[in-house]
């Protein structure tokens, strides 16, 4: 595999993210156009139709396919539809990032997009995985991770709870967050418990929403704004079910581990270069394990780490400084895109109160399935 084969070839040069919540009033279409069409100006693309040569979509809960946007937007368009768990919207990016590095096209849209409280459930998830061929909800499997972690390394729920709070507080800085509600470690215990050790405040909401992203060439990425942002990397990976494995611990999570190898050896960069990083948070525990998982920290270390406020905005290394999914909920087709739109923010120094100072390299990571699928894109400030 030729690691460096699409560093640097293509650029960002649009993105826009529409407000993401319980949408009851809006289609999946409305939030695509808000979305595509925020990107759009963004881009300086006035006429899509003649400027954008394909579309890469994301969604996991749609059953139109390419068509929900080729619909939406009005394009007649080669569209490409993806659907790979969580990892979905980083998916889309990845195929629009290939699709211009290999030479077919010049500028594409990519939008991540879903809609699950049309789903007609409510409160947890529903049973969709399975621990050693048992019936889990999603928040049932990750709080078995957190117990483990906890009885191995000594952590506890203020670990989880500083984690909680920081989201919590980064979400009401980032207009489109849904939860714009500052947490104390007061109201964390005292919320409803989920599943053990998880309460309310570990837990991503349920929400829709709709992000995208416009990729260029790099060599035209001028001609749309002066401050695009280079794609460095970007890798998914798709394992079988870890749960499956004997071996396995559930301390660490092998999807996370290896595409992220991968996505360090493509951008030409280590976990010591990232400036800001939004990653996984579906739940609390989540995060915690990516820290180590990325290379942020060692293994068993992240308490001390989240203690000394290094993952919060003015810390060393800012951690979903929007808020991530526990602000923002995880439609999932969305998040990915939804990440990059805020990394590209930061690097572009457009992210208001949230800015990490003079941010130079960013990720984003998303993990999915039991956990078997991992996406990450890795940006830098052309
Ligand atoms: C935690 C969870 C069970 C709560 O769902 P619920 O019990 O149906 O909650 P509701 O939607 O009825 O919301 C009740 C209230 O809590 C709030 N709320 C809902 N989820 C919340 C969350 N995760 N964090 C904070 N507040 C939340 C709502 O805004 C609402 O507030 P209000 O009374 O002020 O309007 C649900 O969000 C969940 O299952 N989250 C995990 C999602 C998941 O598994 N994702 C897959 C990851 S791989």
């Amino acid at each position: 595999m030729a690691r460096d084969a699409i560093r640097d070839k293509v650029s960002i040069v649009g993105v826009g993210c529409c407000q993401f919540g319980e949408n009851w009033d809006q289609s999946p279409a409305d939030m695509i156009v808000d979305a595509a069409y925020e990107a759009y100006a963004d881009a300086g693309i006035e006429k899509p139709q003649e400027q954008i040569d394909a579309v890469f979509t994301g969604s996991i809960y749609s059953n139109k396919g390419p068509h929900e946007c080729s619909d939406a937007l009005k394009l007649w368009k080669p569209v490409t539809s993806v659907s790979n768990y969580c990892a979905t919207g980083t998916d889309a990016f990845r195929c629009g990032v290939m699709s211009i590095a290999c030479g077919l096209y010049d500028t594409v849209l990519v939008v991540g997009y879903d809609k699950p409280k049309d789903r007609g459930v409510a409160g947890p998830s529903v049973v969709m995985t399975q621990v050693r061929d048992l019936p889990q909800t999603p928040a049932g499997w990750f709080s078995i991770c957190a117990s483990r972690y906890f009885e191995k390394y000594g952590a506890g729920r203020d670990d989880l709870a500083r984690i909680a709070i920081k989201n919590h507080h980064n979400g009401t800085l980032a207009p489109n967050s849904f939860l714009k509600r500052e947490i104390t470690l007061e109201d964390y215990k005292k919320a409803r418990l989920i599943s053990w050790p998880f309460g309310l405040y570990d837990c991503a909401a349920q929400t829709d929403g709709a992000a995208a992203v416009i990729l260029t060439r790099s060599d035209l990425a001028k001609s749309f704004r002066r401050d695009p942002v280079v794609v460095k990397g970007v890798t998914v990976f798709a394992g079988p079910n870890p749960q499956k494995d004997p071996t396995m611990d559930f301390l660490a999570w092998k999807p996370s581990i290896e595409a992220g190898q991968v996505a360090y050896e493509m951008a030409g960069v280590g976990p010591e270069d990232i400036d800001v990083a939004q990653v996984h948070d579906c739940f609390s525990l989540t995060e915690l394990l990516t820290y180590e998982d990325l290379g942020f920290c060692e293994k068993g270390a992240a308490k001390e780490h989240i203690q000394d406020g290094r993952f919060e905005i003015g810390g060393g290394l800012p951690v979903n400084t929007d808020g991530g999914l526990k602000s923002f909920g995880h439609p999932t087709g969305a998040t990915g895109v939804r990440m990059i739109y805020e990394n590209t923010l930061q690097l572009q120094g457009r992210a208001g109160e949230r800015q990490t100072p003079d941010a130079e390299i960013a990720l984003s990571h998303n993990i999915g399935g039991y956990p078997t699928a991992c996406g990450i894109a890795i940006l830098g400030r052309a």
